[in-house]
């Protein structure tokens, strides 16, 4: 049976995003701000972001996901290709977790591609034990350890995205 282990509270999260929106603000005030939300854990985590942020942005999606198969080898198909003009752009990468950083690594060098002036990542949490390659999230809400959790965009195949606050999972 699936046990669900109540981990961050809704209050935290949104506490958090606050926060995290305000440092985004300040940080990318002269600049030319694309929040980029990663489908499809962030959704969730993208619509909160952008309303905690209150310089003007555009916000576009790339969708990615992982053969469970082979993501250690970090290969990734792409579902959707951004809108936007990145060139010269300042490109946020808004992602849901980041856990080996296989998924967000391709993504990021498929995006130094498209020549913008600035890539960086916000992730709502930074999930450390597994990570095998080094990218550096510039924006963490949450630190983890480690565990599998579900919640607030987080799926277990395809479900619990729904659940308004975070979950540690225990099959
Ligand atoms: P990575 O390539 O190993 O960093 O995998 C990142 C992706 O794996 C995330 O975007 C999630 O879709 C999924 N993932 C990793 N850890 C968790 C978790 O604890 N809960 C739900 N999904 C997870
Ligand atoms: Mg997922």
């Amino acid at each position: 049976m699936l046990q669900f282990i109540p981990l961050i509270s809704e209050l935290e999260i949104s506490r958090q995003i606050n926060k995290i929106g305000k440092m985004i603000s300040k940080d990318y005030e002269t600049k030319d701000l694309v929040l980029v939300g990663i489908l499809k854990g962030s959704f969730i985590f993208l619509s909160d972001l952008t309303r905690q942020i209150s310089i003007d942005h555009e916000i576009d999606l790339i969708g990615a996901s992982s053969y469970k198969r082979t993501s250690s080898t970090g290969q990734i198909v792409f579902t959707k290709q951004p809108d936007l003009e990145f060139e010269n752009r300042d490109i946020l990468l808004v992602e849901d977790i980041v856990d080996t950083g296989n998924t967000l690594l391709k993504i990021v060098e498929f995006v130094q591609l498209l020549n913008p002036s600035s890539i960086k990542i916000c992730s709502l949490i930074d999930k450390h034990e597994r990570r095998e390659v080094q990218i550096k999230v510039d924006y963490a809400c949450f630190l983890l350890d480690k565990g599998f959790i579900v919640g607030y965009g987080l799926d277990y195949n395809e479900k619990y995205r729904n659940l308004p606050a975070i979950y540690d999972l225990k099959l």
